[in-house]
C-alpha cells in the first residue's frame, strides 16, 4: 500500500488513437481518498479519454498510452485487466448512462453486483442501499429501463456502478442532457455517499459550473494537456474559468497556474 494517502496518481500521460491522432499530451493529477475531483474542459479535451485509460480501455478504441503512468491503489494501472481494477474497486459509469433497455431497473441493478460473485444476500442488501440513496429507483424497480427517464436511467447506471462496491467512482459527464433539477438531485445524492460513506469520486464534466458547486477541487484540460488546478472556490473566482466555462465573457487566455502544488 502507498504511504499517502493518494488513492490514484497520474503522472505525465500521453495517448493516441490509431498511433496517429495525439489526445493527450501530458496529464497529471492526484485523486486522494475520500475526496471528489472534476475534470473540466471543452469538447474534445481529451476528458473521456482520461477516463478510459484509467479503466484500461483505450485499446477498445484503437487508443495507446505512449507515456506516463497511471497508479490506483497499489496497482499499476496499464498492467491489470479492466475487470480486475472493478473489483479492486476502480468503477466508472461510462458516457451516455448504459443501461439495458429491455431488463428492468432491478435486473440493471443485480447485474452490477454479478462480478464480485456476490452471494445472494449481500446482493439484497447492496439493493436495499441503493433504493435508499435514489428513491426512485425503487419506484421503477419493474419498469423495463428503456422505459424510464434519462434521469432516472443516470441513476440505474450510477446505482449499477454501486452495486459492484466503488472505492472510486468515475463518472463521464453525469449531467449531461438532464434538467437542472435532476442534476442537483443525483449529485447530493453522490455528495452523500461521499459524506457519509467516503466515496472518491472523479468526474467528468463540461458543464463547469454545476462541477465547481460538487468537487472539492478540479483540475482543466486544454486540448489534452493540464492547464489548470486548484479548490474549486480558488478555481471558481477566476475570471478566465469564469469566461471560459461559466459563459460570462467572450473566451480569454488562460494564464499561468497559481497553484505551487500544481505539477502539470
Ligand atoms: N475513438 C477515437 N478515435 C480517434 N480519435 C478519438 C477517439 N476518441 C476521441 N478521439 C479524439 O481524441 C481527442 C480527445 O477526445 P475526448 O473524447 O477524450 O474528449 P472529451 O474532453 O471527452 O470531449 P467531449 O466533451 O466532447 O466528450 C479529440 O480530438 C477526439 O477527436
Ligand atoms: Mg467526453
Amino acid at each position: 500500500m502507498p504511504l499517502d494517502n493518494s488513492l490514484l496518481v497520474v503522472d505525465g500521460l500521453k495517448a493516441t488513437y490509431a498511433n496517429a491522432i495525439t489526445a493527450l499530451d501530458g496529464v497529471g493529477f492526484t485523486l486522494g481518498r475520500g475526496e471528489i475531483l472534476a475534470l473540466l474542459g471543452a469538447n474534445g479535451a481529451g476528458k473521456t479519454t482520461v477516463l478510459k485509460a484509467l479503466s484500461n480501455l483505450l485499446s477498445a478504441e484503437r487508443g495507446q498510452i505512449r507515456a506516463g503512468s497511471i497508479r490506483f491503489a497499489d496497482l499499476d494501472v496499464a498492467r491489470t485487466r479492466p475487470a480486475d481494477l472493478v473489483r479492486a474497486g476502480l468503477v466508472q459509469v461510462l458516457e451516455g448512462r448504459h443501461c439495458f433497455p429491455s431488463l428492468t431497473v432491478e435486473e440493471n441493478l443485480v447485474s452490477g453486483g454479478l462480478g464480485r460473485s456476490a452471494a445472494r444476500r449481500e446482493i439484497a442488501a447492496d439493493l436495499e442501499k441503493v433504493y435508499a440513496h435514489f428513491p426512485r429507483l425503487r419506484d421503477k424497480r419493474r419498469t423495463s429501463s428503456g422505459l424510464t427517464s434519462g434521469g432516472e436511467q443516470q441513476m440505474t447506471a450510477i446505482g449499477r456502478a454501486l452495486m459492484s462496491r466503488p472505492r472510486l467512482l468515475v463518472l463521464d459527464e453525469p449531467s449531461m442532457g438532464l434538467a437542472p433539477i435532476v442534476v442537483r438531485d443525483i449529485f447530493d445524492t453522490l455528495r452523500r455517499l461521499n459524506r457519509e460513506e467516503g466515496l472518491s469520486i472523479l468526474v467528468a464534466e463540461q458543464n463547469a459550473a454545476v462541477a465547481l458547486r460538487f468537487a472539492h477541487r478540479a483540475i482543466v484540460l486544454e486540448n489534452g494537456i493540464t492547464v489548470l488546478s486548484g479548490t474549486a472556490s480558488d478555481l471558481k473566482a477566476r475570471d478566465d474559468i469564469k469566461a471560459f466555462y461559466l459563459g460570462h465573457k467572450p473566451p480569454a487566455i488562460i494564464a499561468p497556474n497559481p497553484d505551487p502544488a500544481f505539477a502539470g
